[in-house]
């Protein structure tokens, strides 16, 4: 059964008088194991996708479903639970506190959780991403590339079954590109999650297992 599944999905902005049809019914899922990327020019409609499968927005029309369940017409405080159990986003401007360390960042969305030790989960992902030697380091003392492997530890603190990235390698040079879609392919294979990134770069097309192309709000198969 597909992690995160999108059928006949159209999703309308109004724009005052102006209806814009970002997406015209996309289907689309993710397995776990599996890293899917979505690729498209600007303004194809990818971020709006990636915004469907992550629950931060729900379809004009169409059914979104997680394991089968469907959640379309769940409400504002069952989605954040949905969200909160089972997605992780990284976000490409990364979205660090800057007056946190990396340790205390990636602890931050288990902060609700008393019931596990999240300090020592905190360490053993950023030890995991490469950063085990700088987990007292805020932001500013990091590099662009160490930045995003801080939000994907983060990313992962809640044990997620599908991974949420929009232009995961954006700010970061071709190198430290390659270093974090290697780590990606690592946890993916580790943790058997689902890999959803959006982006215009063909460089994530070698890691991809499948890759989706949108094209003015249609999959192009
Ligand atoms: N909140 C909104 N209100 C109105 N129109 C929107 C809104 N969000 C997106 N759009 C429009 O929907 C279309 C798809 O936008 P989207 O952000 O999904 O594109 P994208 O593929 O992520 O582009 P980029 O690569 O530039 O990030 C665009 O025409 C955009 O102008
Ligand atoms: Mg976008």
């Amino acid at each position: 059964m597909s992690v995160v599944e999108l059928s006949d999905v159209v999703k309308r902005y109004r724009n005052g008088q102006e209806l814009i049809e970002a997406l015209k019914r996309v289907d689309f899922h993710a397995e776990r194991g599996e890293m899917v990327t979505v690729i498209g020019p600007s303004g194809s409609g990818k971020s709006t996708m990636l915004n469907l499968v992550g629950l931060l927005d729900t379809p004009t029309e169409g059914t979104v479903r997680l394991d089968g369940q469907d959640v379309t017409d769940f409400s504002e405080d069952e989605l954040t639970e949905e969200r909160r159990s089972g997605i992780g986003f990284v976000f490409q401007a990364f979205h660090l506190l800057p007056m946190l360390t990396a340790t205390e960042n990636v602890e931050l969305p288990s902060m609700w959780d008393t019931s596990r030790d999240r300090r020592d989960r905190a360490i053993d992902l950023l030890q995991r991403v490469g950063l085990g030697d700088r987990l007292d380091h805020t932001p500013n003392q990091l590099s662009g590339g160490q930045q995003q492997r801080v939000a994907i530890a983060r990313a992962l603190i809640n044990e997620p079954d599908i991974l949420l990235a929009d232009e995961p390698t954006g700010n970061l040079d071709q190198d430290t590109g390659r270093t974090i879609l290697d780590e990606l392919t690592r946890l993916k294979e580790d943790e058997n999650i689902a890999i959803v990134s959006v982006t215009h770069d063909e460089q994530l097309v070698d890691y991809s297992d499948r890759i989706v192309r949108l094209v003015d709000g249609v999959i192009e198969q």
